[in-house]
């Protein structure tokens, strides 16, 4: 799809690869089993953020913002990359770090993504109220005031709903990238598992995979609200890339699906089936998983892979997070000493 009326900078490695997972899929013993590496995509770490502040960097750019402000949870890649986004086009970056993990060991405060904000030399703010995405952005925008009032041009990156989706064009493309690279190595792919959080990553990819008329399937997987609550976001989100992009969806409803098998204990804790994932794809493929999304993904998409058929082809896309796994060492040590 034709992407070139949007302003984009250049941040990431692309294409990122497909690589097979022989020994996973010969361990699962269900159908044929890949990953897309988007958590290679080369700035500070990687992951999929990289791919969607090409377009929010972008319009920072053309809006010839000096600093550009996010908010996220406090172990929030996100917010890293866009600390490192900033950086590397010589813009300042805030940072509003959300109190929504109920954790407050050393490691989650101080160690994985909080340590790089802090390399990065971001600004840190506080917002201590928790999941409470409206009182967040609210704050976000007068923190970006203050900054107008002493003269500095300031981009706000917002993620609630209801705003212009530019991160979600960033899959849009990536939909364009994978089915090139299917058609290269003649791989018919009959599923993708995805990590759905915000909905930028699960409705860009299906929205344009559905635009290229590419009938793969496209799970969600719920990291942070139930299914029921994500499927109309998934579904607006959809709606507003058609209106971005002026024209109509090729998303129907049929197209969404969502599990949340995986949420509980709820966003950004650890359940049993996922700390096993994450060793499980360590010692098969040495992939890293985060805790707080890839490896949630992957338990999903384990579970998928044992009801396929063997000529089934799926397809998990890793989407970073992996600075995370430090900040959640205590709950990995736990693990690998109970497996010990
Ligand atoms: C590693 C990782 N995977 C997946 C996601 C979810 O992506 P999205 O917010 O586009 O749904 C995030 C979001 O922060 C993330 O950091």
């Amino acid at each position: 799809m034709n992407l070139t009326r949007f302003p984009r900078v250049d941040l990431a490695h692309l294409p990122t690869p497909i690589e097979p997972m022989a020994n996973l899929s010969a361990h699962v013993g269900g159908g044929r089993l890949y990953v897309k590496r988007d958590d290679c995509t080369g700035l500070a770490f990687g992951g999929n953020k990289v791919r969607q502040l090409e377009f929010y960097l972008g319009a920072a750019m053309a809006q010839g913002a000096d600093t550009v402000l996010i908010t996220g949870a406090v172990q929030s890649n996100f917010v890293r990359l866009t600390a490192a986004a900033a950086r590397k086009l010589g813009m300042d970056c805030h940072i509003q770090l959300e109190e929504r993990v109920a954790k407050a060991d050393a490691a989650y405060r101080n160690s994985g993504n909080v340590l790089l904000d802090r390399l990065l030399g971001a600004t840190l703010h506080s917002y201590p109220d928790g999941e409470d995405e409206a009182g967040a952005d609210r704050q976000l925008r007068d923190i970006a005031d203050g900054l107008r009032a002493a003269g500095r041009t300031p981009y706000v990156i917002p993620l609630a709903p209801g705003h212009p989706p530019l991160g979600a064009l960033g899959y849009v493309d990536a939909a364009g990238e994978i089915v090139a690279q299917c058609a290269d190595i003649g791989l018919d792919l009959d599923e993708i598992v995805v990590a759905s959080g915000s909905g930028h990553t699960h409705a860009g990819l299906l929205f344009g995979l559905r635009a290229l008329n590419a009938d793969i399937r496209v799970t969600g997987v719920c990291v942070r609200r139930s299914a029921a609550l994500q499927r109309p976001r998934i579904a607006s989100r959809c709606d507003e890339i058609a209106a971005l992009l002026d024209r109509e969806s090729p998303v129907r409803d049929s197209d969404i699906h969502l599990t949340d098998a995986m949420l509980a204990p709820g966003y950004g804790r650890l359940n049993q089936a996922s700390l096993d994932a994450t060793s499980l794809a360590a010692r098969t493929e040495a992939l890293m998983l985060d805790p707080v999304y890839t490896a949630k993904t992957m338990a999903a998409f384990l579970q998928r892979a044992r009801q396929a058929e063997p000529e089934q082809a799926l397809m998990v896309l890793h989407t970073g997070g992996t600075p995370a796994v430090f900040a959640y060492e205590r709950e990995l040590s736990s693990k690998l000493s109970k497996a010990a």
